[in-house]
């Protein structure tokens, strides 16, 4: 498709209604309720079954590299536990109720990326992740607001949404979980499979499991200042590289020898100025952005490949089947640069089109890769093969 026809269609789809937003069209969503107020979507995706089954998440709760979470409530008491968790584990005796989350599950299926593909008309860059939690009948995690806007995508089985846009957001002092001290809630919902709740920031929240159910949040990113900019000073610690040394030729004698004084403070301020620069520098802080965004998170382990293909045998593969970018792999780009898994590269032109398309997708055409320049297009996708970051397209 020509860029011209192409923007027309993506401009056509933003002002279309869409099922998964209930009719409204992406734009008059964005417009109207993200960031603002709750949305119910009824039916948001017809015959919804969900990327996993029921057992494939418990089995999935069990792995050591998912991050899994078991809540478990006796009365009023909540207690948390980290996974992974055995089978045995997960078969509590019947007067707890009990919810198991699992998180970054597009990290192990394909399926899980297709429906986050889904809020493409948002960066995905603000796409945190697919959360799936099990509940047992009557099991929830108790009424909590969350700082960052969330789809609720029912899956298999019934929950019953309590909602509130109440002030008082004090929690229980007592409790491992975030509970909310005193819950008012406003509206009430009960959502079946396929049904769909779009809350932003800030919005009491408490479902409670009708029948044993899954449910599929998909969670948006929003860094907190600080936590950005602890990220910035390190990224500028790792970049930095500055010359010079503390001198202080002409120094007068002290009588306090302990004493830290103006003149030496004022040295170092202006050792320490180009530091406080840094935040200006717009070609550092884009870099910063995309390395941030892209950055795995810290338990995240790439796996190469088992059978290392040849470079030959995989450009051969490739050309015919296309690749794709293995499950865990961000990838993200801006004007100039391409960021993949934290880490930046100035592509040359024809690179930069196919890697923007392969970022884009997930995945490139083997006619686009055939199109590459095969010193440095295709020596760079097979690299990335080698460091487990993409592979050949499933066939
Ligand atoms: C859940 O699915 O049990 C919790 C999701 C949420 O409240 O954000
Ligand atoms: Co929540």
């Amino acid at each position: 498709m020509s860029s011209k026809l192409k923007k027309s269609a993506l401009r056509k789809s933003a002002s279309q209604g869409l099922q998964l937003l209930g009719g409204i069209s992406a734009a008059v969503f964005l417009r109207d309720f993200w960031q603002k107020k709750p949305l119910l979507i009824r039916n948001a995706i017809t015959d919804f079954v969900g990327p996993l089954s029921m057992r494939e998440i418990l089995t999935l709760a069990g792995r050591d590299d998912a991050e899994s979470r078991l809540i478990t409530r006796r009365g009023n008491t909540w207690e948390l536990q980290n996974g992974p968790f055995s089978r045995r584990a997960l078969s509590q005796p019947d007067d707890v109720s009990w919810t198991v989350l699992v998180h970054d599950v597009q990290h192990f299926s394909f399926e899980a990326h297709d429906l986050l593909a889904k809020f493409d008309f948002m960066p995905r860059a603000r796409i945190d992740d697919l959360m799936v939690s099990y509940a047992v009948r009557g099991a929830g995690v108790g009424p909590h607001f969350d700082s960052y806007d969330v789809f609720l995508l029912q899956g298999k089985g019934k929950r019953r949404w309590q909602i509130s846009g109440q002030r008082d957001l004090r929690l229980r002092p007592d409790s491992p979980l975030k509970i909310l001290s005193h819950f008012v809630p406003e509206d009430e919902y009960i959502l079946e499979t396929g049904d769909m709740l779009y809350l932003p920031p800030g919005i009491a929240h408490n479902g409670i499991a009708e029948t044993a159910c899954a449910t599929w949040s998909i969670g948006f990113r929003a860094p907190s200042k600080q936590d950005l900019s602890v990220a910035f000073l390190d990224h500028v610690r790792d970049a930095i590289q500055l010359t010079g040394q503390y001198a202080d030729a002409g120094l007068i004698v002290t009588t306090h020898p302990a004493q830290i004084d103006a003149a030496m403070q004022r040295r170092i301020a202006q050792m320490l100025r180009e530091v406080q620069n840094a935040s200006r520098d717009v070609a550092a802080v884009r870099r910063f952005t995309g390395c941030y965004l892209t950055e795995p998170k810290s338990h995240v382990v790439f796996d190469t490949p088992h059978s290392t293909l040849a470079k030959g045998a995989f450009s051969k593969l490739a050309k015919r089947f296309g690749v794709e970018l293995e499950l865990k792999t961000r990838m993200l780009y801006d004007d100039q640069e391409v960021f993949l898994n934290g880490a930046a590269r100035i592509p040359t032109p024809d690179l930069r089109i196919a890697l923007r398309e392969l970022a884009d997708k997930r995945s490139l055409a083997g006619s686009a890769i055939a199109r590459l320049e095969p010193k440095l297009g295709l020596a760079y996708l097979y690299e990335c093969y080698r460091e487990g970051v993409l592979a050949v397209a499933r066939h």
